[in-house]
């Protein structure tokens, strides 16, 4: 049987001279399955977390968690985010009319909106203005309406949420002026071929407002299908938050394995202890024994009919699993250091033992990086710590930000 991106690249062959317009991965698909996607997402101007997340129709937690940002920050969702950063956006991703897209997101037109005002500017190119006009049958793109809701189709793909056979999520990336093949591979720790591959690529040649599917490593979760947060899948480095706000999972950035534990914006959640036992979601003990470690692990089971399933294992395995690790979280950002099309690929971590690398395309108003910590982590059990002083981080921002409006070339 051909692979989900053979076949797409068979399809896209076919529909070449159909699809020349928005170069961007089509990916067929047959079932009503939908999955999780991301988006690449610069913003156009200063808007509110809300106002952002509004946008795309997703919950305000979900955007901010999804780019490993501080939710226990006060009034968080009021933050104005500052014009040009870079945000990923977590969508679903549905099977529309035979293909991989999304169309949950609508836009109320405002009065000075065009279609390509929308398209370029507040989407950032993510639909074309004709995309637009095709999925709300518009007629005449110059006549408007102030006030009409305007369907916004997205791309995204799926692709078994898996890449090599490995667990992935796709993040939909906006090609730009100034981007290659292999500065987009070296961003996202990816490689070219990879990339050729997933995009049914022949040649390296991108051009701007090309749209690339990006695979992501991620950690996936395995909840039955008839729970609400079925196919769950958590991009490492970042969070989501699930059941009702009650329990927040994190990926990496030790391992591939989801960690799920109660949120700390939990309120009024059903039970998070597991059946039997008096370990709570989460928990993990350890008990050394002459045949190996006995691991007890009380896991999330996902969210059916309201109630937040849990899961009690006890396994050996040679050695004891040492503290859970999270993502580095960052505070919530206010200003844009430098385009972080040009960010590193993440830097090496020695281990994998612990975590000193804040993201660096982010500068916290403050200056420190408070509540780094999941308010309700396990206590003694987060080894995320920050050996870089804080003004530190200031002095080689402002280097980065000189470096940055001084020696791009244009
Ligand atoms: C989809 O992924 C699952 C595991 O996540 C795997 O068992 C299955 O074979 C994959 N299907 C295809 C068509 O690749
Ligand atoms: C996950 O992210 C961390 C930190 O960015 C990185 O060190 C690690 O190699 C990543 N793991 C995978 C499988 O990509
Ligand atoms: C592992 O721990 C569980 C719970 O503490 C216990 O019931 C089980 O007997 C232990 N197994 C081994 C092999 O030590
Ligand atoms: C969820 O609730 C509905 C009605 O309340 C019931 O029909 C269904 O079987 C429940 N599903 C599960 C998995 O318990
Ligand atoms: C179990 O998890 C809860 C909630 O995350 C935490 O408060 C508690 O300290 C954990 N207990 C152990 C023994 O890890």
């Amino acid at each position: 049987m051909p692979s989900p991106k053979s076949v797409a690249f068979i399809l896209i062959f076919i529909n070449a001279v159909a699809l020349v317009t928005s170069k961007s991965t089509i990916e067929p698909c047959s079932n009503s399955d939908s999955c999780n996607a991301l988006l690449a997402y610069t913003l156009y101007t200063d808007l509110k977390v809300s106002e952002v997340a509004s946008l795309f129709q997703i919950d305000p937690i979900a955007l901010l968690t999804a780019n490993a940002i501080d939710i226990s920050y006060p009034d968080v969702e009021n933050h104005i985010l500052p014009s040009q950063l870079f945000l990923r956006i977590p969508i679903t991703c549905s099977c529309v009319d035979g293909i991989r897209k999304s169309v949950s997101t609508h836009y109320k037109t405002r009065p000075s909106d065009t279609l390509s005002s929308i398209a370029d500017s507040i989407y950032a190119g993510l639909v074309s203005a004709d995309q637009i006009k095709e999925a709300n049958s518009i007629d005449d793109p110059s006549v408007l309406d102030v006030g009409q809701n305007l369907v916004v189709p997205l791309p995204c793909t799926c692709f078994n949420g898996t890449d090599n056979s490995l667990p992935a999520i796709y993040l939909s990336y906006v090609v730009k002026e100034v981007d290659t093949l292999a500065a987009i591979a070296a961003q996202y720790a990816t490689t070219i071929t990879d990339l050729m591959n997933v995009n049914a690529m022949g040649s390296t040649a991108i051009k701007a407002g090309d749209i690339l599917a990006v695979s992501l490593p991620a950690c996936a979760s395995k909840f039955p299908r008839y729970a609400s947060d079925f196919g769950l899948i958590v991009p490492n480095g970042s969070y989501a938050i699930s059941a009702s706000h009650c329990v927040q999972c994190s990926c990496g950035p030790g391992n591939l394995n989801l960690y799920c534990m109660p949120a700390s914006l939990a309120v009024s959640c059903s039970s998070m202890q597991c059946r039997n036992s008096n370990l709570m979601l989460g928990n993990v003990t350890v008990q050394q024994s002459s045949a190996g470690c006995n691991v007890t692990s009380c896991s999330y089971g996902g969210y059916v009919n309201g109630t937040i399933m849990t899961t009690l294992s006890t396994y050996l395995q040679p050695r004891c699993p040492g503290p859970q690790q999270f993502p580095p979280l960052v505070a919530p950002p206010t200003t844009v250091i430098r385009d972080s099309t040009f960010a590193p690929a993440p830097a090496p971590q020695s281990d994998g033992s612990s975590t000193s690398t804040p993201k660096t395309e982010v500068v916290p108003a403050t200056g420190s990086f408070p509540g780094l910590s999941p308010a309700s982590g396990p206590v003694g059990s987060i080894s995320v710590s920050f050996s870089v002083n804080p003004s530190a981080t200031l002095i080689i921002a402002a280097v980065l930000l000189l470096f940055a409006t001084t020696s791009i070339p244009l």
